[in-house]
């Protein structure tokens, strides 16, 4: 099969990918969320799985389907999100954290559906935890980390910044501004900046294609 096909250069990695919306509840029928499709993540899934790891994927509400050799943890909200990798960061040597976690979450009107009534609506948002930066923080020397950052301007430097602030191995940052990269698409435009200092500017691909150099990239790193 394709696995047989494929360099097993990651045998023996155990490898954890966050990938989707999250989905934060705020009446008994509504959310707030994003358009994250889960391409990108399950790109790495299945890449990581070809190479000879054994993974796990945390996905976010709306996450498609994943070959069944990935074991898959369906989660909904951020906090779910966090707990689910929290308990298996300890057995995992990469993390890859490509899912497109809600920042903030409504507080929650409650499970009754909310009625409309004036011409305004105000509704108030908490900060969730920031999963990356968390485990990410708190990785042990035989860890590797490798995140996402979403952009529209200054994507250099706000890569840099991400890198830093999360303990990052590697920072992957992903223009959503452009056409045919981001949010949803088949294809991906990144810059890539490792601990090293080492970048790079990427043309547009397919991210099943990203995702495969940037194992390459976290192989030789
Ligand atoms: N991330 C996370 N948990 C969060 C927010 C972000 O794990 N609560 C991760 C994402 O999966 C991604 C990286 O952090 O790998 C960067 O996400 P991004 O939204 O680009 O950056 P933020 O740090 O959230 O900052 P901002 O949205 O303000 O640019
Ligand atoms: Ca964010």
């Amino acid at each position: 099969g394709l696995r047989a096909m494929s360099p097993q250069d990651m045998a023996g990695q155990t490898v954890m990918v966050t990938l989707g919306p999250t989905r934060e509840k705020w009446d008994g029928v509504r959310f707030w969320s994003n358009p994250s499709s889960g391409t990108m993540g399950a790109s790495f899934a299945i890449a990581a799985w070809l190479r000879g790891a054994e993974v796990h994927a945390i996905c976010g509400a709306g996450t498609p389907w994943l070959p069944g050799v990935i074991t898959r943890h369906d989660v909904i909200s951020a906090a779910e999100m966090y707990q689910a990798a929290d308990s298996l960061w300890k057995d995992m040597s990469i993390g890859v954290f490509t899912a497109a976690v809600a920042d903030y979450a409504p507080i929650p009107f409650g499970d009754s559906k909310f009625k409309k009534g004036g011409d305004d609506l105000t509704v108030s948002f908490t900060r969730t935890v920031d999963i990356l930066k968390t485990l990410g923080n708190a990785k042990r020397d035989d860890q590797r980390v490798i995140g996402f950052a979403a952009e529209t301007d200054n994507i250099h430097e706000n890569v840099k910044k991400k890198l830093a602030a999360k303990n990052a191995d590697i920072i992957v940052g992903n223009n959503v501004a452009k056409a045919g990269s981001g949010f949803g698409t088949a294809t991906n435009e990144v810059c890539i900046v490792d601990r090293n200092g080492r970048q790079e500017d990427w043309p547009l691909a397919p991210k099943p294609e990203v995702a495969w150099r940037v194992f390459d990239w976290l192989l030789q790193l």
